[in-house]
């Protein structure tokens, strides 16, 4: 079988995943991303091994790069990445002469909404936002069932709009925006502010070490009944709702779906972002909200959806229609 991998490289994990046409996913690599502050080599070695790691010594026909950051218009470039080290690196071309395969290259959530028009939630709707709740806020526009790019190729980059003036501060360098207050990140710092000090199922996965906590953790605790959790997924799901009415009112899209880590959770996250669109969107009461799903696919969307793209010639040679 000819193999296409897809990766997901994230402000804390690279997923990479062997991908069939029709968008399985039978095999899968992950590593740790060390953060921002590491150098660009070490994030390229952890995407290395995991790419290598899937191929076991096959010959790869093709690789998608479905990257937590900006890429320029192009598909060459990650210009700018907030808890990534690139800066305007050549990726594309970078990484295809170290892999001696094609690689196509794409923003995350991009690759995400690619996938889920393709085999998931958002199949034959035509207009639709996609936002993957990761470390980060990543988010995708598709209207007339084509993905918006923008004039640089930036468009969809929601979880930096202010939402707070002088709110916390962002490592995209600005304060206040929406991912600091709706994102696996955001989460697990609510959680960690109200963790209970006495026995609790949450405190017991963390073994009381507030700092180890993860965001599976909170997921798992609120599924298993505990208080906090289940605020935090409240917290969270009521930011992502007001989020998602100012969304609503300047798109007015058919579906909203909603991918990354944190929905795993499912309906304790998606109901309190449900009510507060409806209350939040202009004109409530005068229209009928757009449908707010988790994607079919999960948190593998993004590295499915960059797979795609490898497959299509277009891409993987060197400049995208
Ligand atoms: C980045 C986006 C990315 C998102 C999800 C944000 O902080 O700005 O480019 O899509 O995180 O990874
Ligand atoms: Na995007
Ligand atoms: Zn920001």
């Amino acid at each position: 079988m000819v193999l296409y991998i897809g990766v997901d490289v994230g402000g804390t994990k690279v997923l990479a995943g062997e991908v069939t046409r029709a968008g399985t996913v039978v095999r899968t690599a992950r590593r740790s991303t060390p953060g921002r502050r590491v150098s660009v080599a070490s994030v390229e070695d952890a995407l290395t091994e995991a790419v290598l790691d899937v191929a076991a010594g096959r010959r790869i026909a093709g690789v998608g790069l479905a990257a937590a950051g900006f890429v320029d218009a192009a598909g060459e470039r990650v210009m700018f990445a907030p808890h990534l080290p690139w800066a305007g690196e050549r990726v594309r071309e970078r990484l295809s002469r170290r892999w001696g395969a094609p690689v196509a290259l794409d923003n995350d959530a991009n690759c995400a909404a690619v996938a889920e028009t393709a085999f998931g939630a958002a199949r034959g709707s035509s207009s639709a936002l996609m936002i993957t709740l990761g470390t980060g806020i990543g988010g995708a526009i598709v209207m007339a069932g084509q993905l918006v790019r923008g004039a640089q190729g930036m468009a969809g980059e929601f979880g930096h709009m202010q939402v707070v003036p002088d709110g916390r501060n962002c490592e995209c360098g600005m304060s206040g925006c929406w991912e600091q207050y709706c994102s696996g990140n955001a989460l697990v710092r609510f959680a960690r502010a109200h963790l209970d000090p006495g026995p609790s199922i949450l405190t017991d996965l963390c073994d009381a070490r507030p700092e180890q906590l993860t965001g599976p953790m909170v997921t798992a605790a609120a599924e298993q009944g505990d208080p906090v959790a289940g605020q935090a997924f409240a917290a969270i799901g009521e930011w992502l709702g007001v989020g998602l009415g100012g969304l609503t009112s300047a798109f007015d899209p058919e579906l909203v779906v909603v991918g990354g880590g944190v929905s795993a959770a499912g309906d304790r996250l998606l109901e309190p972002a449900r009510a507060a669109l409806a209350r939040t969107v202009v004109g409530a009461g005068h229209r009928t909200p757009p449908q707010v799903v988790g994607a079919r696919l999960g948190p593998e969307a993004g590295l499915i959806g960059a797979a795609l793209l490898s497959r299509s010639a277009r891409w993987a040679g060197s400049a995208r229609s």
